[in-house]
């Protein structure tokens, strides 16, 4: 049967990174049938909302996900009832159940000189953050009235574990966990929670906690110092954002969310950018496509089990920047179509 693969353009940048990335894909997996669907901000201007209940069903029972970003001016709103493109990225992470995403931090030796920080800071750099999905603030209850807001925080014992599991699983020597123990109630749950699930299944892997203001720091003054970073929903994503520079630009950084891949039945996972829609820069052909060209690895290697496959695309990205390619978030003036062929050269 063919690989069924659904790409989601997205908005913005998303369009110029996601044509090339397909092309990646299907020099890698020949049989794969790609399924396109408008998504975010396109999908509101022809559906009415971010994500259709047809585009979910497609997501659902594909082998994987391919989203580029979304977001952009034209759908920005403070009205709690207009549609808001990212809403589409939160019910699709949601509606497949995708609670723990990676986001790799792998700093290239050919980009020490391109990242704002000292080459001596980010040398031998090798983390990775993972981050809970479907949890924490962002899905918690939202209320708002003329005078005030909430949004509620909400961790259950449930959420905590399972994450903790594949902070430990994925983990070389070391975990830190990070939380706000100090001040959040959802913190201390969490705290005592990843404790336990270290003593009783991972006691060979070493546990630190690290508040998050600390971590926040110490992650552009002694990177080196982490392997695993396992953290809730939002802090993470502050958190990858800042850690992207560590690899000289967020255009660098990729990300895959997995979820329960024992239950039974179909569990595609979801590989995007860590970086947004890009509104900026998008329709000029310049956006650095290498966060996107590497989620194709993600998807290789943990969508479809390709690992020599998803090897191979790393060691072509890293191959084309030896040779000196650079786009424009990187210090240089290489386009996105120019980057696309220098992987492409470099794969041979
Ligand atoms: P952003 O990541 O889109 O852009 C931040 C800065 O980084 C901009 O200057 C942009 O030009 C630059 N940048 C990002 N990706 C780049 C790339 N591949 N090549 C070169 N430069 C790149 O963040 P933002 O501006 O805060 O958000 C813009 C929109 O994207 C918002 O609507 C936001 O909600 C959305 N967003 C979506 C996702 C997603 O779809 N996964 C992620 C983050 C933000
Ligand atoms: C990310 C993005 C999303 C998030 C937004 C667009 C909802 O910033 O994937 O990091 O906050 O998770
Ligand atoms: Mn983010």
């Amino acid at each position: 049967m063919a690989t069924r693969i659904v790409t989601l353009p997205g908005d913005g940048i998303g369009p110029e990174i996601l044509a090339p990335a397909v092309a990646l894909l299907e020099r890698f997996v020949p049989d794969v049938k790609v399924e396109e669907h408008v998504f975010g901000g396109a999908s509101i201007d022809a559906h009415g909302t971010a994500l259709t209940d047809s585009t979910l069903a497609a997501c659902q029972s594909a082998d994987a996900v391919l989203l580029a970003a979304v977001g952009g001016p034209k759908w920005d709103t403070t009205d709690p009832d207009q549609p808001r493109p990212e809403q589409g990225l939160l019910g699709l992470r949601k509606g497949l159940g995708l609670y723990a995403n990676l986001r790799p931090v792998r700093p290239l030796p050919a980009l020490y000189d391109a990242s704002p920080l000292r080459r001596e800071i980010i040398e031998g750099t090798d983390l990775l953050v993972v981050r809970e999905l479907t949890g924490g603030i962002y899905f918690g209850e939202k209320s708002r009235s003329a005078t005030s807001a909430t949004d509620v925080c909400t961790y259950s014992v449930h959420e905590i574990e399972r994450i903790a599991r594949v902070g430990f699983g994925a983990a070389r020597s070391k975990v830190a966990s990070v939380d706000k123990a100090n001040v959040l109630e959802t913190s201390r749950l969490w705290r005592e929670t990843v404790k336990r699930v270290h003593a009783e299944e991972f006691p060979h892997i070493e546990l630190e906690h690290v508040l998050v203001d600390n971590a926040a720091m110490q992650l552009v003054s002694a990177p080196r110092r982490f392997d695993v970073i396992l953290t809730e929903n939002l802090f993470g994503d502050i958190l990858s954002d800042e850690a992207a520079m560590l690899t000289g630009s967020i255009g660098m950084l990729p990300s895959a969310s997995i979820g329960d891949t024992d239950a039974p039945g179909p569990h595609p996972g979801l590989f995007e950018p860590v970086h947004g829609s890009a509104p900026d820069i998008a329709g000029q052909g310049i956006a650095n496509p290498l966060a996107m060209f590497l989620s194709v690895a993600l998807l290789l290697r943990h969508g479809l089990t390709l690992e020599s496959e998803a090897l191979a695309l790393e060691s072509a990205v890293d191959k084309a920047l030896d040779q000196g390619l650079r786009t424009r978030d990187l210090g240089g003036t290489a386009s996105t179509a120019e980057a696309t062929e220098a992987v492409l050269a470099a794969l041979g």
